[in-house]
């Protein structure tokens, strides 16, 4: 449902500005969408795509970070344009410029036609933390729970994160956000049902007119 989703986005706006989520959750759904771009679905030379967020102190090429997995699993396989990928360098000297870079960066291309979000055990969204704020791109200080992702399970190093803000996420054309497994019933619930808060920072999300949820059965259970 996901993968059609965004096609449909990209055939109905070739130069359509996507930003992206990693992790677990999203995997299938940029795999199902490279197949389609294999069969000539849609076109890719005017797609911009934004990194949501990304791990601090980490090397770029470490196999943990944000940008291997959107090298490998959208970049590569969609044949993004080199120039088309904005993304956060995960090792900067300083952390304080690089937000404030692609801040700058993005400002010309938001609102985004698409934003895929996956939902944090914390009730994170990219690396939007709990007690934070709905503000711009930042630097985010991360929470034990995400920092045992799995993601970086072979990664060490990590200092901090940065994150695409709310500001950015909530201004965009569309959001969709994917939420699948058992392990995410209680936090879909919230989500949907808690009051906007920020403890639970995916609540923000019930600010957007333009915010879907694909969930699979097991996520829903709660519902
Ligand atoms: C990663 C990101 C995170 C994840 C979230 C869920 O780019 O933005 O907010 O979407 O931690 O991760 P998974 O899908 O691995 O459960």
């Amino acid at each position: 449902v996901a993968s059609e989703y965004i096609a449909k986005v990209i055939k109905g706006k070739p130069d359509a500005i996507l930003c992206l989520a990693t992790g677990a959750t999203p995997t299938r759904t940029y795999e199902l969408l490279a197949e389609k771009f294999k069969r000539g679905e849609f076109t890719t030379d005017r797609l911009i795509i934004i990194k949501l967020d990304e791990w601090g102190g980490l090397a770029m090429n470490d196999s943990g970070t944000c940008e291997t997995y959107l090298q490998m699993h959208v970049i590569a396989p969609l044949k993004i344009p080199s120039g088309h990928f904005i993304s956060f360098e995960s090792n900067p000297a300083d952390p304080e410029k690089e937000v404030a870079r692609v801040q700058e960066k993005i400002r010309a291309l938001s609102p985004f036609d698409l934003t895929l979000l996956g939902l944090g055990v914390n009730g994170h969204v990219g690396f939007n933390e709990p007690g934070e704020a709905i503000g711009p791109v930042h630097i985010t200080q991360l929470q034990e729970s995400t920092l045992h992702h799995s993601m970086v399970r072979h990664s060490q190093g990590i200092r901090f994160g940065m994150t695409i803000g709310f500001d950015d996420i909530l201004r965009s054309r569309e959001i969709v956000m994917l939420v699948s497994g058992a392990a995410k019933a209680e936090q879909l619930r919230r989500m949907l049902k808690d009051d906007i808060n920020p403890t639970f920072p995916a609540t923000y999300l019930q600010k957007s007119a333009h915010a879907h949820v694909i969930a699979d059965k097991a996520a829903a259970a709660q519902l």
